[in-house]
């Protein structure tokens, strides 16, 4: 474990951590057959859930004092599972100094997708999905997609969330519906 990683390990319980170094071996195998670097890949994928363990008030005032609180984004701010992506980008460029737009970007949009997604962005959202740790139902179809084309796989993946956010009656992100309608417009 170097420095990195053990400064990461105090912030995540047990199970995240486990999670965010599966996350990184994906990310890193993903990396290299579509194409972006392995070095960001490493950085956004070890940092990509750095506020999943915040308690929910904590995550809140993070987000307030950073001027991203604010009332069109009130549904995604009372979802403890939307805000950690954002109060993660933000943590991770204030207290990890991480300034790369592109790996703060990749950890704003893992957990809902969105459009204009780069490979590296795509390839985040798939590994969180897929990481060795990850088991449910589905999931072996996308581990064996994911090695096979990118696109297909983030196209599985949001077709996923949003079955099963439709199936409960849940709000549905707007970024998961326009990077879904980008998708499809582009096969
Ligand atoms: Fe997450
Ligand atoms: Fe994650």
């Amino acid at each position: 474990m170097n420095e990195f990683e053990k400064s990461i390990k105090e912030y995540l319980s047990n199970k995240t951590y486990k999670h965010a170094l599966g996350v990184k071996d994906t990310a890193i195998k993903l990396s290299e057959i579509y194409g972006c670097s392995k070095e960001k890949a490493e950085t956004a994928s070890l940092l990509h859930d750095i506020a999943r363990d915040i308690p929910l008030s904590n995550m809140r005032q993070i987000l307030k004092e950073s001027g991203f609180w604010s009332s069109s984004h009130s549904p995604v701010v009372e979802d403890p599972l939307l805000l950690h992506a954002y109060a993660g980008k933000i943590i991770a460029k204030q207290r990890f100094g991480t300034q790369d737009e592109e790996v703060l970007k990749s950890i704003e949009l893992h957990t809902t997708g969105g459009e204009s997604m780069s490979v590296l962005d795509k390839v985040i959202f798939v590994a969180d999905f897929i990481e060795p740790g990850r088991a449910f139902y589905g999931v072996e179809k996308a581990r064996i997609l994911a090695y096979k084309n990118l696109d297909k796989t983030v196209l599985y993946i949001y077709k996923f969330i949003l079955r099963h956010l439709l199936s409960r009656e849940l709000f549905i992100c707007k970024n998961t519906l326009l990077g879904y309608n980008e998708i499809i417009m582009k096969m």
